[in-house]
């Protein structure tokens, strides 16, 4: 550290001013920009010469991280080091990523008890953790992440969140990125993570009521009052006695680059305020190795017009080639036809802009969009692609393009797909009316009424039976929900989603087999065979069956953790209590054909039975609801609940997926699958 001969009292205000050196002894630390500064660095991580630390720079699938060097007592020494001292620490970032809609994976602010990061992995483990020790006690590691990535794994709530994490990444709490205006209406705003703008990160946490609370704002703006996470962990037997700070990221398959500006930490107090005014400038959007030295403008007064407008010309050139740049292979030639070009997409879509997205689903967002050439309205999905090993993405670009060739009225058309570095774009027909689930549970759309959802049964149960029995493949779609049913302009129910849970599975871990699927739909067999069947699918329409009836989820959830309600059991309960016409949904108001209710409801029963030999192919489903044969008696003895238990008792099921089942039932994928007939 270098002092310089003044006063005490300006030695103080140099200790909270001073550029680029960690000061403030063992109970505080702060950087206004990183310049000269004695961080202990490793991976990618760099100091650039402006004093940004660069986490990251454009090298794909690898970490890098900064320690504040000195150790910090976390700890009070007054309850003889059980309890964890308050702490506050802020420091301002911006992330760059070089495609329009994904970075990855993310930034986090941490605390651990060593400063080895040597077996962390990269990706998704944000360079803290590895798929061995994440989650696990003896980490003692705690972290705030800023995550770019949404990965199903850890329960991530989507691509742009922040979230607060102990000993692993599954968050103990997590909120979508933005912050809280401090005017009276205290409206949401929102943030994006990978917009390249410098935003500025509040932590802090009171050893006295145990609460973590995290805030989020723009850089330059103050800080919201309104924290936006507030959570009480206690984070006393997370934190060993001393520890280190620092900062981590990691990229994935994107090119991202993570840059810090400053950053300061203060136990037992807030953190030392940055000094805006000395920090390194934010990186230019678009900049190449985010260069830009703002202040220092000590430009040559020279700049040939000429040279600026060659230099322009060719920059303009690249950027098109760079902006609209495909991944396009010999083996693609093959699917010619269902190619489209990236550069007609990002028209389509304004250049994928958030006002026409439709929603983000397991596997990244859906953006609406119109067909500069044809017109066509259509749904553009932009899956974020774990994998780009050739042999797999060719498979699994045959497969989704030969399942896309299936033409059914019930299901949605897949029109072509394109590939990037990285991104797999999948474009559909567009289905104005959303899908089914938003009609179900949303309680400001008018309810749908009985014919409308006896339609959609007949609908969804036509296209299945279409891909089980009557296409030239036997598919199974493997993922049946009321949020994959979307209606098209007249109400027709159509089935999508289709081929991704290849992918998927291909993506993670290829040891490991997941069960992709939504809880609430998989059939208890999948828990020890894994084998997706006709049956399985079957087992899913039941409970969709149900669901659309009832207008209440398959698996619903209470505040106390038993008090689930499985809806198969409760209606059987009811039908047997001879009263399965109180199960119908309230919003129907009372009107519908009791007859034929009571007929739909049993039909539910009968396709969710636990055995699949028991259920009944698609086939005799449509037979039952054509009215041509009637529909057996559910089985009697049948009680869902020992089959909740099989499931989560199972080695087979995958503990995550099995958290699935005790957190909420979301949706973890998304697919189809193939087999020979
Ligand atoms: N073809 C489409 N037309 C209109 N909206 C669609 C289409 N496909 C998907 N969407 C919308 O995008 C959202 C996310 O879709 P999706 O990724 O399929 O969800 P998930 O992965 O949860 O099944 C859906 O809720 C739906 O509203
Ligand atoms: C990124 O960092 C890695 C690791 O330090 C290094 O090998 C690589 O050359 C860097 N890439 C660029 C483009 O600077
Ligand atoms: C701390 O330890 C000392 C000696 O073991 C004991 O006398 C004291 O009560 C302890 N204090 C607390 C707060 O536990
Ligand atoms: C860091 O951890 C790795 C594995 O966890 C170990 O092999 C290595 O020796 C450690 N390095 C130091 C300096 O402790
Ligand atoms: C947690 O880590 C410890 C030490 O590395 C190890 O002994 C233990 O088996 C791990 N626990 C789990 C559940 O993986
Ligand atoms: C913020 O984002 C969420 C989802 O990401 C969206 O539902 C909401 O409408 C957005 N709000 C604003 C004001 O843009």
């Amino acid at each position: 550290m270098q002092l310089k001969l003044v006063s005490v009292v300006s030695l103080v205000l140099l200790h909270f001013l001073s550029v680029g050196h960690g000061v403030g002894g063992d109970s505080q630390f702060i950087y206004n920009g990183f310049h000269g500064a004695q961080l202990d660095l490793d991976g990618m991580a760099v100091i650039e010469s402006d004093g940004k630390l660069a986490l990251t720079n454009v090298t794909s699938q690898l970490k890098g991280s900064a320690f504040h060097p000195a150790p910090l007592r976390f700890t009070d020494a007054a309850t003889n080091g059980t309890a964890a001292r308050s702490f506050s620490a802020t420091f301002v970032f911006a992330i760059v990523t070089d495609y329009v809609t994904v970075g990855g994976n993310g930034l986090a602010f941490f605390v651990a008890p060593n400063k080895n990061l040597s077996a962390a992995s990269p990706s998704q483990f944000l360079g803290l953790f590895n798929k061995q020790n994440n989650g696990n006690g003896t980490n003692h590691v705690f972290a705030v992440e800023l995550d770019t990535i949404l990965n199903p794994e850890f329960g991530d709530i989507n691509s742009n969140h922040v979230g607060v994490d102990v000993n692993g990444l599954a968050s103990v709490a997590a909120e979508p990125a933005g912050y809280y205006s401090d005017d009276d209406a205290g409206d949401f705003k929102n943030l994006t993570l990978i917009s390249g703008d410098a935003m500025q990160l509040w932590v802090d946490y009171d050893g006295r009521s145990t609460v973590v609370s995290v805030t989020l704002a723009p850089l330059g703006m103050s800080r919201p009052i309104k924290p936006l996470i507030s959570v009480v962990i206690d984070l006393s037997p997370v934190l060993s006695d001393t520890a280190y700070a620092g900062l981590s990221s990691s990229t994935g398959p994107f090119q991202t680059r993570h840059y810090v500006l400053g950053w300061s930490l203060a136990l037992d107090g807030a953190a030392p305020p940055l000094d805006y005014a000395n920090l390194p400038m934010p990186p230019r959007v678009g900049d190449d190795k985010g260069r830009s030295k703002g202040r220092d403008v000590i430009l040559p007064v020279v700049a040939p017009i000429l040279a600026l407008a060659v230099a322009a010309g060719v920059f303009l050139l690249v950027w098109r080639r760079f902006r609209y740049a495909e991944v396009r292979e010999d083996w693609e030639l093959e699917f010619g036809p269902h190619r489209l070009a990236y550069k007609d997409l990002f028209r389509a879509t304004s250049g994928f802009d958030s006002k026409h997205l439709l929603g983000v689903g397991g596997f990244g967002r859906v953006y609406k969009g119109v067909l500069p050439k044809s017109k066509t309205e259509v749904a553009v999905k932009v899956v974020v692609s774990h994998d780009n090993a050739k042999q797999g993405m060719k498979q699994f670009v045959a497969e989704v393009v030969s399942i896309g060739r299936v033409r059914h009225r019930n299901i949605v058309h897949l029109l072509g797909y394109c590939r990037r570095k990285g991104e797999l774009l999948l474009v559909y027909e567009y289905m104005p009316n959303g899908s089914l689930d938003n009609w179900l549970c949303d309680q400001h759309a008018p309810p749908l009424s009985w014919p409308q959802r006896l339609r959609a049964i007949r609908g969804v149960a036509s296209g299945l039976l279409y891909l089980h029995e009557d296409w030239e493949q036997v598919v199974v779609h493997r993922d049946i929900k009321a949020s994959n049913v979307l209606l098209d302009g007249e109400m027709n129910a159509r089935l999508g989603d289709f081929g991704l849970s290849k992918m998927y599975d291909r993506g993670s871990d290829p040891q490991t087999t997941h069960v992709v699927g939504t809880m609430g739909y998989l059939a208890p067999e999948l828990a020890s065979t894994r084998r997706v069947t006709p049956a399985t699918d079957v087992f899913a329409f039941g409970s969709f069956v149900l669901e659309v009836a009832c207008g209440r989820r398959p698996i619903e959830h209470g505040a106390a953790d038993d008090n689930r309600l499985i809806l198969a059991d409760w209606v059987l309960e009811r039908w047997h209590a001879g009263d399965v016409g109180a199960t119908a949904d309230p919003r129907l108001c009372g009107v519908y054909d009791a007859e034929e209710a009571a007929a739909v409801l049993r039909l539910g029963l009968v396709c969710s039975h636990p055995a699949p030999a028991a259920r009944p192919s698609m086939r005799q489903v449509v037979q039952y609801l054509d009215g041509d044969e009637p529909i057996p008696e559910p089985a009697p003895t049948y009680r869902s609940f020992t089959m909740l238990a099989m499931m989560q008792n199972a080695d087979g099921f995958d503990s995550y997926a099995a958290s699935y089942l005790l957190s909420s039932p979301t949706s973890v994928g998304v697919s189809s699958v193939v087999s020979d007939r």
